[in-house]
């Protein structure tokens, strides 16, 4: 039965009922060939929204991927279905939003010390949901903070590395800073930075003369560099030494905001968004280094639309411009143990307090 869903899927051959039967009948929504093409990617690829539809509600997950790292969003986008792409988005929004709250609700649980195995139903659909979505591929850097803030880093002209060998901050990415900078010193007013880097970002703050300027960051190895580069003495320049976790209190509100740290995850981002509301004046500007889901565009795309939802709850606005990004010279990452970007556009988030 699966092999006849794969090529009703693929043809749509026998429509919607075909692949009703097929699936009463047993078959796995799932099923992919021997390339990783899943029925969904060539329901994706017609555009077929009722097939799709019946196939992610049998199962189907949103977000497997071909051999060549093609999600059913590709196949979607690649043949100009938006209808298809939208329904696509809307539902891994969803599925990524619920999945979210479960494992926060789960972490919080295991964190309280509550014993497994005693909560009820409620614990069964979380397992069942989670089995369901053992190979979520919706994650961030994984690395530790505290690792990397203990480690020593190493500059050299065109790249920051920590002691693995990891690229912390590249040359590449200065047109990206120029353009971020751009947006939050718009309004000149009070700018912050937080993660400083190589300075690229507050180089370019700085050529925007911004009323203050204020850099926090936590590595001391940055710091240091910092202190040899005089931005302890540049006036209206306050430098912040610490996690920005530890020195919430020390900061004010600010017309713009740029986020940019290494070795923290998705829920940190999560969590540094929870204190935007007090560290914005209105209509402040607060932006990120989107570097979300970097192997996979559609990826990108769900995780900053996620973003987009949990922001708005807390009266700011989010838009994306997107910056066609051309293919980075290979010899760039020599040197470098991972190659942190692979995405054919950048997504320029611009956050507004309302
Ligand atoms: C990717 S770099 C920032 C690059 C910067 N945007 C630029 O233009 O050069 C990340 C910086 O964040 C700092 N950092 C990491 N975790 C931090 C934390 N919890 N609080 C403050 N700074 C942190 C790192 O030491 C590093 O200097």
């Amino acid at each position: 039965a699966s092999a006849s869903l794969f090529k009703v899927a693929e043809t749509g051959e026998g429509g919607l009922e075909a692949v009703q039967e097929l699936l009463e009948a047993g078959a796995d929504p799932g099923h992919a060939d021997r390339e990783g093409v899943t029925c969904l990617m060539h329901a994706a690829s017609r555009g077929d929204l009722e097939v799709m539809q019946a196939l992610l509600q049998a199962g189907a997950p949103w977000h497997d991927l071909d051999c060549e790292g093609n999600s059913a969003g590709e196949y979607a986008s690649g043949m100009g279905h938006t209808g298809a792409v939208q329904l696509l988005l809307e539902w891994a929004v969803q599925a990524e939003l619920i999945l979210g709250a479960l494992e926060r609700s789960r972490k919080r649980r295991s964190a309280g010390g509550e014993q497994e195995g005693v909560g009820g139903a409620g614990e069964r659909v979380e397992e069942g949901i989670e089995a369901a979505s053992r190979d979520k591929p919706i994650d961030f850097e994984t690395a530790s903070n505290a690792d990397y803030l203990a480690s020593k880093v190493e500059y050299s002209q065109d790249t920051l590395v920590d002691a693995e060998g990891e690229a912390v901050m590249m040359e590449w990415e200065r047109p990206l800073m120029e353009r971020h900078a751009a947006m939050l010193c718009a309004a000149g007013g009070d700018v912050m930075n937080v993660g400083f880097g190589m300075g690229i970002v507050d180089g370019c703050i700085a050529s925007h003369a911004p009323r203050s300027h204020t850099i926090v960051e936590a590595h001391p190895g940055v710091l240091a560099r910092m202190r040899a580069e005089g931005w302890y003495d540049r006036p209206g320049v306050r430098v912040v030494e610490g996690r920005w976790q530890d020195v919430l209190r020390q900061l004010d509100s600010y017309d713009g905001i740029f986020f940019d740290t290494y070795g923290e995850d998705g829920e940190d981002l999560r969590e540094f968004h929870r204190h935007l509301p007090a560290l914005l004046k209105p209509k402040g500007i607060y932006s990120f280094f989107n570097g979300l889901c970097p192997d996979n565009m559609f990826f990108n795309v769900v995780q900053g639309e996620i973003i987009k939802r949990e922001l708005h709850t807390m009266d700011i606005e989010t838009s994306y411009e997107p910056i066609k990004m051309n293919p980075l010279p290979e010899s760039i990452w020599k040197g470098i143990k991972h190659r942190y970007w692979h995405l054919p556009a950048y997504m320029l988030p611009r956050c507004v307090k309302q």
